[in-house]
């Protein structure tokens, strides 16, 4: 995968001249979200023939079956074939749905990915996943499908929300627990948002490489998702994916600490860490009944076929590994700790 940093100038000339949508024959397109092509128009005003271009509306009900028939109809009234090019330009969810269109339409084609938001940039386009909900699965259908060439341009950080922002960040700050990550150095106070967003590439990169189909290390970065996935789920995603995956990385910190993986003054280090970039440590207490109701029917959901649960856990501030337990339970009642109660 080749990776591509333009900086301090959203040059669409350059996207646009690497994929000439006028080349005959060559049946490139572009897919792009909805909301980043209104608030940029004029940039795409460039792309010559607007007919290869497909909107995309994205969210999480329209990362679906229905919306990737409507990609590959897309794809076929362009004669796309295996030499064209997918450019995918949007955040997580249209490079998820797209980059899964891109490698099964003729059986794969090229796909160039052009994230939009910071956790499309330091994840999702990064280590080849692609997928889209299936029958209230997140994810539930997918493939490894790495782009040929990824695009970062953190001007596109301009325009995004402080919710879509916050979501990065806590991925990054995930990240930043990871052995082989840099990040913990550079999260200064005025920290350079570029050199953050490159080292976390590089971290995620660096585990992706050694286990592209997510059977080894790569799980590792699954810190707080199991204890999130909970909080999404019961909460119907009223709670984010960025407060439900930090609250998940204090209740993974408190859970280490229960079976001696790590002491009181890591614990605290490890909230220190996720207070100084404001993000949330505890969840509101109303979802509580319901977690203890339903919260380990969503647990069992993330059980692999062995019947255990694979928990990323703490060994020491910059330390993780994966605990394998049936203690379903017991991590149910970490949500009473972890709630604003
Ligand atoms: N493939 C992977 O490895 C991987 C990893 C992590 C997450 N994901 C997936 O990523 C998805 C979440 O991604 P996301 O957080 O980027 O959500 P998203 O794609 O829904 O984008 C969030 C919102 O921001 C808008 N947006 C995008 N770019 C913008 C910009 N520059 N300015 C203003 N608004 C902008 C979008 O229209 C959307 O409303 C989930 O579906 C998750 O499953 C995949």
């Amino acid at each position: 995968m080749k990776l591509k940093f333009i900086n301090n100038n959203m040059n669409i000339k350059y996207i646009s001249n690497l994929i000439n949508v006028n080349e005959t024959g060559k049946n490139h397109v572009f897919i792009i979200d909805s909301k980043v092509k209104k608030l940029y128009e004029k940039l795409f005003q460039m792309i010559k023939d607007q007919t290869r271009i497909f909107i995309y509306n994205a969210n999480e009900d329209t990362k679906n079956i229905d919306y990737l028939k409507r990609i590959y109809k897309f794809l076929h009234t362009n004669k796309v074939h295996r030499n064209s090019i997918i450019c995918v330009i949007g955040g997580g969810v249209t490079t998820d749905i797209a980059a899964y269109a891109a490698s099964t339409y003729k059986r794969g084609c090229r796909l160039v990915l052009i994230p939009t938001t910071l956790l499309g940039m330091v994840d999702a386009a990064i280590g080849g996943k692609t997928g889209f909900n299936f029958e209230h699965i997140k994810n539930g259908i997918g493939s490894f499908y790495p782009a040929e060439e990824v695009i970062i341009s953190s001007d596109f950080l301009k325009t995004l929300p402080t919710k879509e922002y916050k979501d990065g960040i806590t991925e990054i700050i995930k990240m930043s627990f990871l052995q082989q990550s840099n990040l913990q150095n550079l999260l200064t106070e005025d920290y350079n948002m570029e050199g953050v967003i490159k080292e976390a590439i590089r971290t995620k990169l660096e585990l992706c490489e050694h286990d592209l189909y997510d059977k080894g290390s790569r799980r590792l970065l699954n810190l707080g998702h199991t204890f999130g996935h909970v909080l999404e789920s019961i909460s119907n995603y009223e709670i984010s994916h960025g407060t439900a995956v930090a609250v998940g990385i204090r209740a993974a910190a408190i859970f280490s600490l229960k079976r001696g993986f790590i002491n009181q003054e890591i614990l605290e280090m490890i909230i220190k860490r996720l207070e100084k970039f404001a993000l949330p440590v505890s969840f509101n207490s109303k979802y509580l009944p319901e977690i203890m109701r339903n919260g380990e029917s969503i647990l069992k959901q993330d059980k692999k076929a062995d019947d255990k649960l694979n928990l990323v856990l703490f060994k020491g501030l910059q330390k993780l590994f994966i605990y394998r337990t049936d203690e379903l339970n017991e991590i149910i009642s970490l949500f009473q700790e972890v709630s604003d109660d």
